[in-house]
């Protein structure tokens, strides 16, 4: 269950409602200078002012730390609250009627925000009456265990507030319902007690373990952890999803590590609960734990709201279980890496230890702990040196699997200079010492990868009365042609929400990318923004409005991307015939592929010397053949749409 999604009628009124001035001279004293409003930037320290509020545009901007925004993004990035919570926060001090999604959600609303304070207090108790009960006599063994399996401190037990879980089947059960006279059905909604398969009733879920609680960001108790003391299974029990409790949405340690983190300016994310517990004890404080899921995107970017300059490293096992993890943990998060949203390092501990054990292992554990995050690599380098690790270059099949792989990685990379950066280090890696084998390896990469395009948009279209004449253009004129068959496809995912998913499907399979890099970035940014979306109408489709509100973060960027926005009367036009058009643009961004392929090949070819690589040229020259045969078919495809279209028109 989730809190229902905010209608875009209630956040545009509090956009209108709330005042930029009112809002932000609540914080910050403003002087009256000309239209605007001058005031000492409370995002930094300055003695002079240079922070502005402008009245007419609803906007204020910083000329010394360059932060801006509007008056919710002032209260999220000021308080380091969530978008919702300013929204929902604001349209109660300005009176804006809360409008959910859907009408019959606003009920439900209300109902759900007491269920939840309800089932917080549940929790709260709950927590007290395990961190009563490892005082107990029964809990010795649980004591025992967290002072000497674990070497913690008095001090740490307090401040996480470990508890133990009474080995009975339903102790906690007659505590909140019998004696506190809980609901049942709320307990068990809090993940607490579960019904009898057989008969009725309800048992524990926690029975017999160390308990340790899970927080919210404000330090309220949202679910439990709870480790056997022994061998038995699972080691790990932990709260079900519940209203409160969603692991794609909690952090472990959150709430003690957002202060370091922000001081710091660096969060560092561990596996395992005790991992970020020893840490913390240790001193080490900007920790926090994920709860045995993959690192989702909201993981990364709550914590991004507390590190200014983006820093996240992850400490995951180093063990072969733990390359695949790393991998894994991060696979949702890649478009944050790669669009440099977030400077990602990975930090391997030696011997595979986690965290926990490497600080028991090393009586100096903390000081080198610190000295190994300063040395951690950054994601895109540890990549690339697990790609060589134990690799022999010199054996051509293992080389041409390594730069395949290389390949893969950096055509991901966003940004034009970093790219052209990585093709390089690359370029050298792959020759091993030899710097004549150098350019020749860069040339091949960049070759694969891509040159890196020119950004600007060409806005200009040839012959304003011909529909769709851009797609029609001979295939020499690559960039051009991509650049329109790129921008057509954007505009129907973004003025014809009926035709989204049909763009998805038709880029998934044959595994197309946005090639320009300013579509790339504005594809990552939509289907970040719609996994969010997923529910909404058409008629009231919101994306391209979010996606304006990124330009407050992403303002050059977004600015050469930001005329697809708008349709004039011709583009209204060539979208019109949507199929047709998804299909000959797809045409053209695969048969792009295609050359880039053919032209590499045929490098590839005339390179090899016949004596020597006989096998490999002869490969390249069918791989060549090959691409010039697709290029062909899908000219034909796009003519065949193409002149479809024309017809259509003409009638
Ligand atoms: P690990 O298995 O790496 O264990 O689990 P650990 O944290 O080193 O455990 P100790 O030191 O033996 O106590 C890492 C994390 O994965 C989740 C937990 O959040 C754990 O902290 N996990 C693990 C589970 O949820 N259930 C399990 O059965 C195991
Ligand atoms: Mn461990």
């Amino acid at each position: 269950m989730q809190i229902p999604r905010l209608h875009p009628e209630t956040i545009d009124e509090v956009k209108q409602r709330a005042d930029i001035v009112d809002v932000i001279s609540e914080r910050v004293v403003l002087r009256k200078r000309g239209k605007d409003y001058t005031g000492l930037c409370p995002f930094h320290e300055e003695k002079t002012p240079s922070f502005s509020v402008s009245p007419s545009k609803q906007m204020y901007y910083c000329f010394g730390c360059q932060a801006g925004g509007n008056s919710i993004t002032f209260l999220m990035e000021l308080g380091k609250r969530s978008f919702s919570d300013v929204v929902l926060d604001l349209a109660g001090r300005y009176q804006v009627p809360v409008k959910t999604l859907e009408p019959e959600q606003r009920q439900e609303l209300q109902r759900q925000l007491s269920l939840r304070e309800q089932l917080y207090e549940i929790l709260a108790l709950t927590a007290e009456f395990y961190k009563h009960a490892l005082r107990q006599p029964q809990a010795g063994q649980a004591r025992e265990y967290l002072k000497d399996k674990r070497q913690l401190r008095e001090e740490t037990i307090q401040q996480f507030h470990l508890g133990y879980a009474p080995a009975g089947w339903e102790t906690l059960y007659r505590y909140l319902v019998e004696q506190k006279g809980k609901p049942l059905q709320q307990v068990e909604q809090a993940g607490l007690i579960v019904p009898r398969k057989k008969g009725d009733g309800y048992y524990d879920r926690f029975r017999d373990r160390l308990i340790i609680p899970i927080h919210d960001t404000q330090g309220r108790t949202i679910g439990f952890g709870g480790r056997s003391l022994g061998d038995e299974q699972p080691k790990y029990l932990n709260s079900p999803e519940t209203p409160l409790f969603d692991k794609g949405k909690t952090l472990f340690a959150l709430d003690k590590a957002r202060d370091a983190i922000g001081k710091q300016d660096q969060a560092v994310v561990v596996e395992g609960y005790f991992d970020a517990i020893a840490l913390h004890a240790a001193g080490i404080t900007n920790v926090v734990a994920s709860l045995g899921t993959a690192l989702s995107d909201h993981h990364v970017r709550q914590l991004l709201r507390y590190t200014d300059s983006k820093q996240i490293v992850l400490n995951f096992d180093a063990d072969a279980a733990g390359t695949n993890a790393a991998e894994r943990a991060i696979a949702e998060i890649t478009p944050l890496v790669y669009s440099g949203q977030v400077q990602l390092r990975v930090l391997n501990l030696p011997e595979g230890k986690d965290a926990d054990e490497f600080l028991k292992a090393n009586p100096d554990g903390a000081e080198k702990y610190q000295e190994l995050l300063k040395s951690a690599p950054l994601w895109l380098d540890w990549q690339i040196s697990q790609l060589l690790s134990n690799q022999d270059l010199k054996q051509a099949d293992r080389f041409g699997q390594v730069a395949q792989e290389m390949v893969k990685l950096l055509r991901q990379i966003i940004d034009d200079n970093q790219r052209t950066h990585y093709i390089r280090h690359c370029g050298e890696l792959l020759s091993q010492g030899d710097s004549r084998l150098v350019s020749l390896n860069i040339e091949n990469l960049l070759a694969q990868v891509g040159k890196p395009l020119s950004n600007k948009p060409k806005k200009s279209h040839t012959s304003p009365q011909k529909p769709f004449s851009n797609l029609a253009l001979p295939i020499g004129s690559e960039d051009r042609l991509l650049e329109e068959a790129e921008a057509l496809l954007l505009r129907i995912y973004l003025h014809q929400p009926e035709y989204r998913q049909a763009i998805v499907d038709a880029l998934e399979v044959p595994d197309l990318i946005f090639s320009l890099s300013h579509h790339r970035f504005l594809w990552q940014q939509i289907l970040e923004l719609q996994q969010d979306l997923e529910a909404s109408t058409p008629a009231l489709d919101p994306l391209i409005s979010l996606l304006q509100e990124k330009s407050l973060q992403f303002p050059t960027e977004m600015a050469q991307v930001a005329h697809l926005f708008h349709l004039d009367e011709k583009q209204e036009e060539d979208i019109s015939r949507t199929p047709l058009v998804i299909r000959a643009a797809i045409a053209c961004l695969e048969q792009v592929a295609c050359a880039h392929r053919r032209r590499y090949c045929l490098e590839q070819w005339q390179k090899l010397d016949p004596s020597k690589d006989l096998k490999r040229k002869q490969d390249y020259w069918e791989q060549f053949s090959e691409a010039d045969r697709q290029i062909k078919e899908l000219e034909k495809v796009r003519n065949a749409a193409f002149s479809e279209i024309v017809e259509m028109t003409a009638l």
